[in-house]
């Protein structure tokens, strides 16, 4: 297995680049250059959850040691973040509700990849075979291919407990 083909790592190379993305918007000048980077890191956001939802948490929740509360928590805390995302777009770029906005959603955000990283991810990585990473890391692609610029996907909130009782 390439580690470009496993889904960890994948998920990993977009988490660093939230990182960049939110570092970049402090880096802006004017409210052209904030709308150009935020536009791209919504959505980015917005779409990574929805491949997790579809792709991650679906075999995490029936297979991790404690894969029930790991995607429970990940759901809300995705939950978060779109609702911050959406805050911010009722509002100027650049405003301070739009800077509170994103200020929120940074700060969601950064509590969750933590968490993802340091628990959700581990506990797949202990279940997950060499082979099975290698195909969500193929289905992770597709998905992205499939739902460029977030083409057919709408950006709602999952109840979590409903979530789990639906894929366990
Ligand atoms: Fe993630
Ligand atoms: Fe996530």
């Amino acid at each position: 297995m390439s580690t470009v083909d496993d889904i960890t790592a994948l998920i990993l190379d977009d988490h660093a680049s939230f990182r960049r993305g939110f570092a970049r918007l402090d880096d802006a000048r004017d409210e052209q250059e904030l709308l150009a980077i935020w536009d791209a890191l919504a959505l980015h956001l917005d779409i990574h959850a929805e491949a997790e939802e579809a792709i991650l948490y679906p075999h995490l929740v029936k297979h991790g040691d404690d894969g029930e509360d790991e995607t429970t928590d990940a759901i809300g805390d995705h939950n978060k973040i779109r609702d911050a995302i959406a805050e911010a777009k009722l509002h100027p770029v650049g405003s301070k509700p739009w800077w509170d906005a994103v200020g929120t959603a940074r700060r969601e955000n950064s509590e969750h990849l933590a968490e993802e990283e340091d628990e959700a991810l581990p506990d797949f990585r202990r279940h997950a075979s060499t082979e099975l990473r290698a195909e969500l890391g193929q289905r992770w692609l597709t998905f992205y291919g499939e739902h460029k610029a977030g083409r057919n996907l709408s950006f709602h909130d999952k109840d979590p407990q409903q979530y789990v009782a639906d894929h366990r």
